[in-house]
């Protein structure tokens, strides 16, 4: 008996490590530092699409699919650095912030089209323009969590 029941300890504990290692290095592990502190100023390049392409109307305004396919695609291409629903990871920004919420559809088409690769923002203009402004109408329709909302600059 005891010559089967020391390897299975040996298994048993080697199980247990490997749990403990795993949980360790869980990069996906929910923690509340997970995202960066809100900034206003990591928003900034949104403030420079030209004139033109900030007034660029959504083709798919009215489009009633535009929203679920480009939480489709949001999945796809962006929740991996900006998290599930976009509330931001270590790798990249909460997108439900007023800056991204109150930009113009054709300044976020901009920003996906032109990327911030210098910050590590990827370029999408791969991905076909339509799919482009499906993810733009999904983006906006995240909106401001209430607890986001009142935590940015001291009411004056
Ligand atoms: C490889 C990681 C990564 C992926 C994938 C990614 N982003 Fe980003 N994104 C970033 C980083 C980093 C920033 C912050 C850039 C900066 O400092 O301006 C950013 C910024 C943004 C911004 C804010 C604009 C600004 O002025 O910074 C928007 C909007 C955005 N991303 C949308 C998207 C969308 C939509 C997708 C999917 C199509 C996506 N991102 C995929 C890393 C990523």
């Amino acid at each position: 008996m005891k010559a089967i029941a020391t390897p299975l300890g040996v298994c048993a504990s080697l199980l247990a490590v490997s749990v403990l290692l795993a949980q360790s290095r869980n990069p996906d592990k929910p923690s509340v530092d997970a995202a960066p502190k809100y900034n206003p100023s990591i928003y900034e390049e949104l403030q420079k699409a030209p004139e033109k392409a900030r007034n660029r109307a959504n083709p798919l305004q009215n489009d009633p699919d535009a929203i679920a396919a480009g939480a489709i695609l949001f999945e796809q291409h962006c929740a991996e650095c900006h998290g599930n629903s976009a509330e931001g990871s270590r790798k990249a920004p909460s997108l439900r912030v007023p800056e991204v919420q109150n930009a113009s559809h054709g300044s976020l088409f901009w920003l996906l089209t032109n990327g911030v690769v210098r910050k590590g923002m990827p370029v999408w203009s791969k991905l076909p323009e339509p799919q482009r402004w499906q993810l733009v109408r999904y983006i906006k329709s995240l909106g401001v969590p209430a607890t986001a909302a009142e935590s940015p600059a001291p009411k004056p």
